[in-house]
């Protein structure tokens, strides 16, 4: 082939796709009423695609679905490249939305997915897979918001974590939005970007 001198499009993969499928990602789900591009069962692993093949994955509203998060998140680890980046978008388990839908097997909060990164608390040897937390963004109920709370949660993850331990059954949370930067052995320190 020769080269058009044009940018590779980044590959993107939508996991979990539903009706609302990313543009230019390739989408999978389980449902053939979705608009996935590969049917295939999440809780099957491993997904049909070669080591490090996606610069970018979409988890949104999928992985409180699935039964094992940490070995999905294992997945979506091989699946992305190093330096590739993965956006996880999931209901804090304080929103009416994580318990009244029961197809959700989890309930997580903004520390869930902490043992893929340096601030484990002692429980890093879980996984082998690592990820750089780049952002960890927080919405709250829109009350809530407009007093200020949601600002100081996001703004401050030593109140985050306050908000976490003692204010969010009070001041519940409704979505997460976390990206990282999948970390491979031997990654060029440049791609920490
Ligand atoms: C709440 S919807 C989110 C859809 C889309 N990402 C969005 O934001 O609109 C969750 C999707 O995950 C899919 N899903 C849940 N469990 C699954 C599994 N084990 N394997 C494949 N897909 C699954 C469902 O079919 C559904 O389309």
């Amino acid at each position: 082939m020769p080269d058009s001198g044009e940018p590779r499009r980044p590959r993107i993969l939508d996991v979990g796709c539903g009706i609302h499928k990313q543009p230019e990602a390739i989408g999978i789900d389980r449902n053939p009423a979705s608009r996935a591009d590969v049917l295939c069962d999440l809780d099957r692993l491993p997904y049909p695609f070669r080591d490090n093949c996606f610069d970018r994955l979409l988890a949104i509203h999928a992985i409180e679905h699935v039964a094992d998060v940490m070995a999905t998140m294992e997945e979506f680890h091989r699946l992305v490249r190093p330096g590739g980046t993965v956006r996880i978008e999931t209901p804090h388990y304080t929103d009416f939305s994580s318990f009244c839908d029961p197809t959700h097997r989890s309930h997580l909060n903004s520390f869930s997915f902490r043992y893929f990164g340096e601030d484990h608390g002692g429980f890093g040897y879980y996984t082998k897979a690592r990820f750089r937390e780049i952002s960890v963004q927080v919405k709250l109920l829109s009350f809530w918001k407009w007093l200020g709370f949601e600002f100081l949660v996001n703004r401050f993850p030593r109140y985050r974590r306050f908000w976490e331990h003692y204010l969010c059954f009070v001041v519940r949370g409704k979505v997460m939005n976390f990206e990282f930067q999948v970390v491979k052995p031997q990654m060029n320190t440049d791609e920490h970007g």
